[in-house]
This record gives C-alpha cells, sequence and structure tokens, in this order.
C-alpha cells in the first residue's frame, strides 16, 4: 500500500464542512482487520447529506465520505479472506464514523465485508450499491408480508433516485405492474423504459384532505419520500397490502390516524440497510446479481471521478438526482 492516497476529503467543524479532493496519508486509516484497494464507490443521499454537514452525522475530521464501496483485498489479518478477492462494503459506519468509500483505499471489519458475488461486476455493484440494495430490502419485506403481483400495483415514490430506479427495475424483472411517482416530467421516458406503466407526479401522491382513508389503489409501495407523501401512501393502500418506508427526501415527520392500521390492516414497513444482519446480506446480493438482477443497470449509472464529486453531491442534496452516480476510484 502506499504511504499516501488520493480521497475526497472532508474537513470541519460539523456545523461548518468543507471539502476537497487532496492527498492523504494512509496512515490515518482506521485500524481494522480488511485493506481494501477500493476501486469504485458511489453517491447515496446520505453522503450528500454528510458531505454538507446535515444532521451533523460526521464529528471525527479529517473524514473520507462514501457509504459504499466495491474493491480488492489487499491485505486481511483476520485470516478470512485472501488478497485478490472482489468485495463489496456498504452500510454499518462505513463513510459515517469511519472512513468511507472516497478513497484509493480503505479499512474496515472482516464483519462488514461481502463477497462480490458471481454476476456482478464491481462498477455494476456501485451501480446497485446501498440503493439497490435497499430496493431489494424493500421488495423482499413486501413479499413476506404477502405481496404477489396478481395483488395489484405497487407505487415507488422518488423514483428517478437511487433507490426509485433500481426498485423499478426490480420490481418489473419480478413480475409487478410499477407505478412511479416523480418531481421530474422530462423523466417519463427513463421510468417507462425501466418498467413502470404509470408515471404520477409528486403532487398526486399528496393529499390534504382530513379523510382518515382514502380509495383504495396500491398493493404496496416503496417510499423514499415520508412526510406528507406517506400519509398518502398509508391511506391509499389495498386492504392487507403493506408500504416499504426507506426514506425522507420529503419529511422526516407524518401525521397518521390508526385507521389504515385497524380498518385495512395495512403494515408500515421499516427498511433499514445499514444494519442489516449478514444472512439476509448475502441472500439479498445474491438475488441482486441473480434472479433480479436489474436488467438496465447501464442505463441508470452515470460513471463519474473523484473531482466530480461536490457538484454531484450538491446536485443529489438538491433532488436532482438521476439514476445512480458510480464514483471511479481505482487510478483516481
Ligand atoms: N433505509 C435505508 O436503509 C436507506 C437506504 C438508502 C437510502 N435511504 C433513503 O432513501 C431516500 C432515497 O435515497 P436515494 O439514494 O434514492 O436518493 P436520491 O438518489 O438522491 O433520490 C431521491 C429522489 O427523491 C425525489 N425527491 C427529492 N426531493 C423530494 C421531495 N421534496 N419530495 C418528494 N420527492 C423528492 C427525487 O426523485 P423524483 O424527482 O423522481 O421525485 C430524487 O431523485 C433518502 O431519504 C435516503 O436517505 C434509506
Amino acid at each position: 500500500m502506499k504511504d499516501a492516497m488520493q480521497a475526497f476529503v472532508l474537513e470541519g467543524p460539523p456545523d461548518a464542512v468543507s471539502a476537497s479532493v487532496r492527498t492523504i496519508d494512509t496512515a490515518l486509516l482506521p485500524d481494522e482487520e480488511v485493506t481494501i484497494q477500493v476501486e469504485y464507490s458511489s453517491i447515496n443521499y446520505k453522503d450528500a447529506m454528510i458531505a454538507h454537514g446535515v444532521g451533523k452525522m460526521v464529528r471525527q475530521f479529517p473524514h473520507i465520505p462514501g457509504v459504499d464501496l466495491a474493491g480488492t483485498v489487499a491485505a486481511d489479518r483476520s485470516g478470512r479472506l485472501q488478497p485478490g478477492d472482489k468485495v463489496i462494503v456498504t452500510g454499518y459506519d462505513l463513510g459515517v464514523g469511519r472512513f468511507g468509500g472516497y478513497g484509493e483505499y480503505a479499512r474496515v471489519p472482516a464483519d462488514w465485508v461481502v463477497p462480490l458475488p458471481d454476476g456482478l461486476t464491481a462498477q455494476e455493484a456501485m451501480t446497485l450499491g446501498t440503493a439497490g440494495f435497499t430496493a431489494m430490502l424493500s421488495l423482499q419485506a413486501l413479499e413476506r408480508n404477502g405481496l404477489r403481483p396478481d395483488r395489484g400495483p405497487v407505487l415507488v415514490t422518488g423514483a428517478t433516485g437511487g433507490v426509485g430506479s433500481t426498485a423499478i427495475d426490480i420490481l418489473a424483472r419480478a413480475g409487478y405492474q410499477v407505478a412511479a411517482s416523480s418531481g421530474k416530467p422530462d423523466m417519463k421516458d427513463y421510468l417507462m423504459r425501466l418498467g413502470a406503466s404509470e408515471i404520477l407526479t409528486r403532487e398526486e401522491v399528496v393529499d390534504g384532505s382530513p379523510k382518515v382513508v382514502l380509495a383504495e389503489r396500491w398493493a404496496g409501495a416503496i417510499d423514499n419520500a415520508g412526510g406528507a407523501t406517506l400519509e398518502y401512501l398509508l391511506r391509499t393502500t389495498r386492504t392487507g397490502g403493506s408500504v416499504a418506508l426507506t426514506g425522507l427526501v420529503h419529511g422526516h415527520a407524518f401525521a397518521a390516524t390508526v385507521y389504515p392500521f385497524i380498518l385495512r390492516g395495512v403494515n408500515l414497513l421499516g427498511i433499514d440497510s445499514v444494519n442489516c444482519p449478514m444472512a439476509p446480506r448475502l441472500e439479498a446480493w445474491r438475488r441482486l446479481a441473480g434472479d433480479l438482477k436489474p436488467r438496465h443497470l447501464a442505463e441508470i449509472a452515470h460513471t463519474i471521478a473523484l473531482g466530480e464529486l461536490p457538484a454531484k453531491l450538491k446536485e443529489i442534496l438538491d433532488g436532482g438526482a438521476r439514476g445512480r452516480y458510480v464514483v471511479k476510484i481505482a487510478g483516481a
């Protein structure tokens, strides 16, 4: 390993974070078991929040963000991995309390490491990243709670973003009728190509009326928005249906009554990709590489260099995400 590496580095304090691509000493990497030469990382909404100090999730500086990485094992003192093994790491404390994927090297506990499954390249794994993994966890949670393609349409909110794009592709591949809500009218053709058969505006998935339930419409939903969008979803989910809640781009607070739950048996399913245990984590990645590998990864992916991160992170924080931004690290 080199003594110094290129990385996207944040400096504090937590309420006035600044960022630059610069050289940083590899001796600053944490003292953990597995050293990984990073080939690709990606941008998730959480990275955009961290890079701008939103939520003050990072307290120690300098800090290298990036909650996802794919690369090659350079060394492993746990003995569980071999130099040269291709691996993925997403979630846990990567890029939050520990240095993340936006540097040429990362060092993590062996318990965080997922072998790159057959059927995925490192670039494809990062096109999926936390977003695709979360979409898969959402579908699995919905199906555990009774969702089947013949139950009716499934709505994906925040559709053009990372979780949204991959969720549409996976749902369509699994045989579901998919509806998508988006704030970007110019992205309708993209969403239809991914597999959506109906496109709604963001306004159409909010209802300001005081009615405790609305006409039954969705057999299931993957909700990246939260807030008033989630309020609408709970009131329009069909009897016995479920909402998989992943995100908060519309808001972290929502108002609800008990009626969707006690009159229609609606399920609200929380999705946590960060602390997902290893057995379901491996199973989700197996399906992402296999029977439910999204068909449109090449169209969803936009590959960028480290130097493009500042502009893209800002765009994403402002709700402008279109698909997934894959960050090429190796050779940076
Ligand atoms: N629970 C977990 O483990 C987990 C994992 C990954 C992500 N998340 C969360 O899930 C959400 C989506 O993540 P992501 O990586 O897909 O983000 P992203 O790529 O930035 O996409 C977010 C999308 O949300 C939509 N949006 C933005 N502002 C909005 C608003 N004010 N109201 C309604 N929709 C809005 C936009 O799509 P349109 O323009 O098409 O509407 C945007 O493209 C985030 O809140 C993220 O923190 C959670």
